[in-house]
């Protein structure tokens, strides 16, 4: 019993210094936002870079469901070349490198939340840029890349015609392109246009996309579409507390963590075990091919 207590106060202890990190680094992005008048998408999320890696330090198992998903449905081998598309801090282009010990491009908008990345991985090599852009054919050799991959990122892209060009030509013939991302007209679309647009320091907006829009744009860019569906993820946490600071730092909210569990709970559902929380996180996952 004094071993388990000693355990729960060290966990409740790291809680606190987790929560003041993540408070002090929202004060800072709240700063820097004020000193722009209008803020870019850039600037928007270069401050929550920050915010984004203490999150994923808090909880770094808390997505591991969705990361299995992709790198199963990918089957990354040694030496293949691949991009992640909106990389982010490279919670999946670190997951990518174990598998190719091989060169991957992250690509992501924002410089500050590829920083570190490239440092500290040989193999990867970083590219802020957005995935629609046609700069980055001057980055990326054509027929030279053997998958494109993405995790909760394309949404931000503006032109997903634009970005599907791209990776059809520079995919090498027989190569893939699998992701996951939020789909329109879902639990989690609703969530993220009624909550989080609106309490992110930030906002937050979104292009999203469905199965039949894939289709379309696989159509039309020579690719095909072999497979889209739903899949029920689950985000796991140790405690309520923890998903709420976590979420907090995720979506840069500046709201009290009680009202980000009520807007988890409402929007998305939770259920809370003994010494676990479970979260609903439906995403879409689709492969693509090029022929
Ligand atoms: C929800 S995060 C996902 C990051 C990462 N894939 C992960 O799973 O942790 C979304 C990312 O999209 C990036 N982003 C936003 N707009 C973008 C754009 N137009 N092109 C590329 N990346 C963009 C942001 O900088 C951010 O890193």
């Amino acid at each position: 019993m004094h071993n388990v207590n000693n355990y729960l106060e060290s966990c409740n202890e790291k809680l606190q210094n987790d929560e003041m990190d993540i408070e002090a680094a929202l004060i800072k992005a709240r700063s820097v936002l004020k000193s722009y008048s209008n803020p870019t998408n850039v600037i928007d999320f270069d401050v929550r870079g920050e915010l984004y890696a203490l999150a994923l330090k808090l909880a770094p198992k808390a997505r591991s469901e969705e990361l299995y998903l992709v790198l199963d449905l990918l089957k990354p081998i040694i030496g293949e070349v691949g991009v992640d598309l909106a990389a982010g801090t490279g919670y999946l282009s670190r997951a990518l490198v174990k598998n190719t010990n091989s060169l991957l491009y992250a690509v992501d908008l924002s410089k500050k939340q590829l920083s570190e990345l490239s440092s500290s991985n040989k193999e990867i090599k970083t590219i802020s840029l957005s995935p629609d852009s046609p700069n980055l054919r001057s980055y990326i050799a054509e027929s030279s890349v053997d998958f494109f991959t993405s995790i909760g990122g394309l949404h931000h892209v503006d032109s997903h015609k634009l970005m599907f060009e791209n990776i059809s030509l520079l995919l090498k013939s027989g190569g893939r392109f699998v992701a996951a991302d939020v789909c329109s007209n879902t639990n989690l679309s609703r969530h993220f246009d009624d909550v989080v647009s609106t309490k992110c320091i930030t906002g937050h907006s979104a292009n999203w996309l469905s199965c039949e829009k894939l289709q379309g744009l696989a159509n039309d860019t020579n690719l095909s579409l072999e497979s889209c569906q739903m899949v029920n993820i689950k985000w796991h946490f140790n405690s309520e507390l923890e998903m709420a600071l976590f979420f907090k730092a995720l979506h840069a909210y500046d709201i009290p963590l009680s009202e980000i569990l009520v807007d988890l709970s409402d929007q998305l559902g939770y259920l809370v075990y003994q010494d676990s929380v479970v979260l609903n996180w439906p995403l879409m996952v689709f492969k693509i091919i090029k022929g």
